[in-house]
């Protein structure tokens, strides 16, 4: 069934399923009318052990969870909410490889999914917003346990607004956030969308696990913070509460590199400070 004929119908097990290409990713899947949050729901099952790959999709949440404690808009019957359970074994050096890159490698394979999809090309701001020109339309919020043992495993959870018109947002999002629909012109299957989510972010997710992929790279090139004039409101205080820089580059660490502004010492040469967890604000460019 093509995106456009079924965009209107209810995400349900049986469209996702009829619609999956991947070997791992959704072979185990639980669909929920609702749910207070997918990342909530899938905990317990990973702690139960769930297996690599499963998925927690709901229509609605209740209380969906964004970054930074913040509350994630989720009304039924528009958007995707979906949440995957990572849990292949990895050797204790490789814990921070996979807590810094599985969000990264995430958010692009989420951008990827939205370009094949709808030929729209979304941009990343650093860490892991999705931007279609310059408001969000998407976002991930990934949350790990007993990494470094046997049974640890990172929670991958997705929300992405895909149906909804621009005036059905609450007031304070209007400025801020966009839609696949409000970009296109025109709805989107949400268990088409899931579907070649998972496959992109399978793709990704072997790869990485095997050890080979540049994610840095492809990473990088999606990328909207490189290059970009920037506020950094730091989450654990590094750095004093809040910095103001150019972003130059991705560390090899998943970091976003900043040279900071020093105005009572400008003429010493500035070293590029690493920002591993804040919330990042695009500032207007000089001249713009
Ligand atoms: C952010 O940009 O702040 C992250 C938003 C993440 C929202 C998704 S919706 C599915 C999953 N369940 C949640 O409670 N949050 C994530």
């Amino acid at each position: 069934m093509s995106s456009s004929v079924s965009a209107f119908r209810p995400i349900t097990s049986q469209a996702i399923t009829m619609a999956l290409c991947t070997k791992i990713l959704g072979r185990s899947l639980h669909m929920l009318e609702d749910t207070p949050s997918t990342n909530s729901t899938a905990m317990p099952l990973a702690q139960a052990g769930a297996p690599d790959g499963t998925v927690v999709v709901a229509d609605a949440q209740t209380s969906g969870r964004g970054r930074l404690g913040r509350h994630w808009y989720s009304p039924p019957g528009k958007n995707l909410y979906c949440s995957i359970i990572l849990r292949r074994a990895m050797p204790p050096d490789q814990v921070s490889r996979w807590l810094s890159w599985v969000p990264l490698l995430s958010a692009v394979a989420v951008s990827r999914a939205i370009q094949v999809i709808s030929g729209l090309r979304p941009s990343l701001k650093w860490p892991n917003d999705i931007l279609i020109e310059q408001r969000k339309v998407g976002g991930l919020l990934c949350e790990s346990s007993g990494m470094g043992t046997a049974t640890g495993f990172v929670i991958v959870g997705i929300g992405l607004n895909v149906n909804m018109w621009r005036d059905a947002f609450p007031t304070d999002l209007h400025d801020l956030a966009t839609s696949l629909a409000a970009e296109a012109g025109r709805p989107f299957d949400r268990a088409v969308l899931l579907a070649t989510l998972l496959s992109e972010l399978e793709l990704r997710y072997e790869t990485f696990v095997s050890g080979a992929m540049d994610i840095k790279h492809e990473y990088e090139l999606r990328c909207a913070t490189i290059g970009q004039r920037v506020r950094v409101e730091m989450a654990n205080g590094e750095c004093g509460d809040c910095i103001e820089g150019q972003a130059v580059s991705i560390g090899d660490d998943g970091s976003l590199q900043v040279m900071v502004d020093n105005p009572q010492d400008p003429l010493t040469p500035r070293q590029p400070v690493a920002i591993r967890a804040g919330d990042v604000v695009h500032l207007r460019r000089e001249g713009n």
